[in-house]
């Protein structure tokens, strides 16, 4: 079956068909699915049984992978994989009191990963591998439309200014698990642009995750919580946003340079396995 990309909404987001993660992807093919993760900034792929290794190898023709600071997340063997999952090593469910849970669980709040990085994430390559058949839909919005649609005076507000992004917040906001000393030295926080060029199609986007943001420079607390709460509540209109409800072996890709996501809702006590990968930025935004 030859390569097709088929849309999934008029805003984000594409069905690629005739693609097999588990063979290897020649440069031509490579290079149309760079071309359109550029365009549809949301990738999805059905029936893809992946092992980590293969995951792993299709993600670098995309680039080099980041390992995540965090040995919670990692995985034992394979540490270019992050396991996004309320399983815990030993099989066990997470309970919603779990730390770690409550770090996952905050990912139902708007964000880009890895924007705390001085080199953010470019791209996020995330399989099912055990999915849960009520809620838990990933949703994508598309923060270039975002931007393109924020009245004159907000576009005003946000131009030259620069966002606090704190991996450290994440704990806050949650009730999770606090950065251990070692966490905190690896990633101190970083102030990043609040728009942002696109360094492939050169069009500008609306830059936060608001997971990781408290501060605006030169902005009162108070003023910056509420220029966020705004900017927030434009980013979740349903027409810049796909939501995708998994089925087992969906591989999603995102371009976080243009996107950001959020989960839903799910039952915490059922199995929710997810291994993701995470290609490494072009460098500082
Ligand atoms: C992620 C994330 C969403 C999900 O993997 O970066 O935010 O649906 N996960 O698990
Ligand atoms: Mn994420």
């Amino acid at each position: 079956m030859a390569l097709s990309f088929r849309p999934l909404t008029p805003c984000i987001g594409a069905e690629v068909q005739g693609l097999d993660m588990r063979a290897p992807l020649d440069a031509d093919t490579a290079s149309r699915l760079r071309e359109a993760w550029v365009e549809h900034k949301v990738l999805v792929l059905h029936d893809q049984p992946v092992s980590d290794d293969q995951h792993a190898a299709f993600s670098r023709h995309f680039g080099e992978l980041e390992v995540h600071h965090q040995g919670i997340i990692k995985d034992r063997t394979n540490p270019a994989i992050f396991k996004v999952s309320n399983v815990d090593d030993d099989g066990n469910i997470r309970p919603p009191s779990d730390l770690t849970m409550k770090q996952l669980l905050a990912t139902k709040i708007w964000h880009t990963d890895s924007s705390f990085r001085e080199n953010p994430a470019m791209g996020s390559i995330l399989h099912g591998v055990e999915v849960v058949d009520e809620g838990g839909q990933t949703c994508f919005t598309n923060m270039e439309a975002v931007y393109e649609a924020l009245p004159d005076a907000l576009k005003a507000k946000v131009k030259g200014r620069r966002c606090l992004h704190d991996f450290a917040y994440l704990s806050v906001i949650s009730g999770g698990r606090k950065p251990s000393e070692e966490e905190l030295a690896a990633m101190p926080a970083i102030w990043q642009p609040m728009v942002r060029v696109h360094p492939v199609s050169g069009r500008k986007s609306l830059y936060i995750s608001p997971i990781y943001n408290e501060k605006i420079e030169g902005m009162e607390d108070a003023e910056a919580k509420r220029l966020l709460d705004e900017l927030y509540e434009i980013a979740s209109d349903p027409r810049f946003v796909y939501e995708h409800t998994w089925a087992r072996d969906d591989v999603v890709m995102w371009d976080n340079r243009a996107t950001m996501h959020r989960i839903l809702p799910y039952d915490p006590a059922k199995r929710r396995i997810m291994h993701r990968t995470t290609i490494v930025g072009d460098g500082p935004v």
